[in-house]
């Protein structure tokens, strides 16, 4: 099956409120789990000391940049959307619990960043970033160079990389097979959204392929369950 691009950003309000009412529980502890396990390897570089600067790549309404604020309080975590209303929620959710998540800001940029995007940020959230996170975002990359030239422009030496999306099944009975498994009695618009995602995904194949073309040969891309797969790497 080839690749359907769909569009980049998830611009419409009733398609972002979709998304952040959905149970993602699962998945994004699962993700966040994985992240903080690495976080805890050995191999930790000089990227990681305290405080920890993250920045979460296409955070959406912040599944992952709040459990992520939750899990290491002491880090500086920056969630980077370009669509408004999927910042609304998120910002919405921190205005909740205002000091819950000091350490903790969004800001809508659509990737590739203009070099003035972070300007307004106050210091501590400015690049470079010892943890670079993305969940969910390589597939609606028309381009996917975007999401590897990014972390290379906003990582530290050493800096840790976890990426995690979908993977394109290989036939359309697969997509309606993981559609039935996963997304039953989902919203129709978030059915819609996640059928347009599996046809939109890439193949483990062209990850690689990506991450060669990109010089980061050296991080490694493997298949998760039925339906994702995972990029793990630290920068030079
Ligand atoms: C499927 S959502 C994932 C949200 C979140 N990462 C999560 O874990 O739930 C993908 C997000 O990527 C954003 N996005 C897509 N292309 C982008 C780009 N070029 N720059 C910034 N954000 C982008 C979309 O607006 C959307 O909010």
């Amino acid at each position: 099956m080839n690749r359907i691009c769909e569009p980049e950003l998830m611009l419409e309000p009733i398609q972002a409120r979709a998304y952040a009412e959905a149970d993602f529980n699962g998945s994004d502890r699962a993700f966040t789990t994985r992240i903080l396990t690495l976080l805890a390897a050995p191999a930790a570089t000089q990227a990681e000391r305290p405080p920890l600067r993250i920045v979460d790549l296409g955070c959406g309404p912040g599944n992952i940049s709040f459990r992520l604020a939750s899990a290491i309080p002491e880090a500086l975590l920056l969630g980077i959307d370009g669509a408004a209303a999927m910042l609304e929620a998120a910002r919405a959710r921190q205005a909740l619990e205002p000091r819950r998540w000091p350490g903790l800001r969004f800001l809508q940029g659509r990737l590739p960043l203009a070099p003035e995007a972070l300007a307004g940020l106050s210091t501590p959230f400015r690049p470079p970033y010892g943890l670079l996170v993305s969940n969910s975002l390589l597939h609606h990359l028309h381009d996917p160079a975007v999401l590897w030239g990014s972390i290379q422009t906003l990582a530290a030496p050493g800096a840790l990389v976890v990426v995690r999306d979908l993977r394109r099944p290989m036939t359309e009975t697969a997509v309606r097979g993981l559609m039935r498994r996963h997304a039953a009695r989902a919203p129709v618009v978030l059915r819609r959204d996640f059928s347009h995602s599996l046809r939109a995904a890439f193949r483990p194949r062209e990850v690689a392929d990506q991450l060669k073309a990109a010089g980061l040969s050296h991080f490694t891309v493997k298949e998760l369950g039925d339906r994702h797969l995972e990029v793990v790497g630290r920068l030079a």
